[in-house]
């Protein structure tokens, strides 16, 4: 009798095989390490929500940049929390805006070393917390935020950033900022867009990090992605391409690896996916808990999100990643 023959497992049975034959290849190369500096604090301030992570001064990112080059992570991904917030969300834009402070800062201490990546938008500034501008029925004003998003970009590529990374969801952001850019000399600032963000509940310890409450229990449905669409994922990401963006997001990644495989089979640009603040509290959650094992947990899903198509990962993980990954 002709016994099952062990035509799968032949390939698994040796660790030096398995490697060879592994599909999916997760390199610190692949990482962006998304971090947050606050204005006019003289220490680190942990965030309760996203243990491990903190609202860093000036000089502890600096000290966290060099940290995360040593360990081959190329890219950051900078979030500033100011002192102050208004209508407008001016700090955004200010040349003395805790960002571009920052920015200057890195660009010299690091000295090209490491991509100086900026999250483009206005929540963290303004008093309502939204994304925008708001009209006289509180209703967030494309078309006046896209000219903020503009000044924004500006401020943020005279100091010093290397690209930038429009999270508002307003319609034409891209070729908004784009255009912006080029007509002051930055044509060379490349845009990696937040193209497919989904107005998601795992968003919830970010907030917590930038200090944003949207004022009256308001949420951003007006104008990010509803969760039951995949395809008008496609059409933000098509519009985003032919405006101009160089690289373009799905937001959340683990609860849309669907959208970033079906992105990935339709455009040419490199695709990122960014594993958010609820995404990374779930796995210290229940690793703190001993209820899983966390580093592992972490590869397995961050494996995940390259396997469907992401080439590149955003995640508070990096550098625990990078640790792992560099054996
Ligand atoms: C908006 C922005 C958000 C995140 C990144 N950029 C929050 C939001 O849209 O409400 C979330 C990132 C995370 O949860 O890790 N500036």
């Amino acid at each position: 009798m002709a016994f099952p023959d062990t035509r799968m497992r032949r390939l698994r049975r040796h660790p030096r095989l398995r490697d060879m034959v592994a599909e999916t290849d997760l390199r610190p190369d692949d990482l962006i390490a998304p971090l947050f500096v606050r204005e006019g604090i003289d220490t680190p301030q942990p965030i309760t929500s996203l243990p491990g992570v903190v609202q860093h001064t000036v000089d502890s990112l600096v000290e966290e940049a060099r940290r995360l080059h040593s360990l081959g992570v190329p890219a950051l991904l900078l979030f500033g929390v100011p002192a102050a917030k208004d209508g407008i969300g001016s700090g955004a834009s200010d040349p003395d805006g805790i960002v571009q402070v920052a920015l200057r800062r890195l660009a010299e201490a690091l000295s090209g070393q490491m991509l100086l990546v900026a999250d483009l938008c206005l929540d963290e500034y303004t008093e309502h917390g939204h994304c925008g501008i708001l009209d006289r029925h509180g209703d967030v004003d494309n078309d006046l935020t896209l000219e903020r998003y503009q000044s924004v970009a500006l401020a943020q590529a005279r100091a010093g950033v290397d690209m930038v990374a429009p999270s508002g969801m307003m319609d034409g952001q891209v070729a908004a900022i784009r255009q912006a850019l080029d007509g002051d000399g930055f044509a060379g600032v490349p845009i990696l867009a937040y193209a497919a963000k989904y107005a998601s509940a795992l968003y919830g310890p970010f907030r917590e990090a930038v200090d944003v409450t949207i004022t009256g229990g308001g949420d951003r449905r007006g104008y990010q992605q509803d969760a039951r669409n995949r395809r008008e994922a496609l059409r933000e990401v098509l519009l985003d391409v032919e405006e101009g963006a160089d690289m373009i997001m799905v937001k959340p990644a683990l609860a849309y690896l669907d959208v970033i495989a079906a992105v990935r089979a339709r455009v040419d640009v490199p695709v990122a996916a960014y594993h958010v603040s609820g995404e990374y509290a779930m796995i210290k959650a229940a690793a703190d808990r001993g209820w899983i094992d966390g580093p592992a947990v972490a590869l397995e899903h961050t494996l995940a999100i390259k396997r469907a198509g992401a080439d590149v990962i955003l995640t508070y993980l990096a550098a625990e990643l990078a640790e792992v990954l560099n054996g």
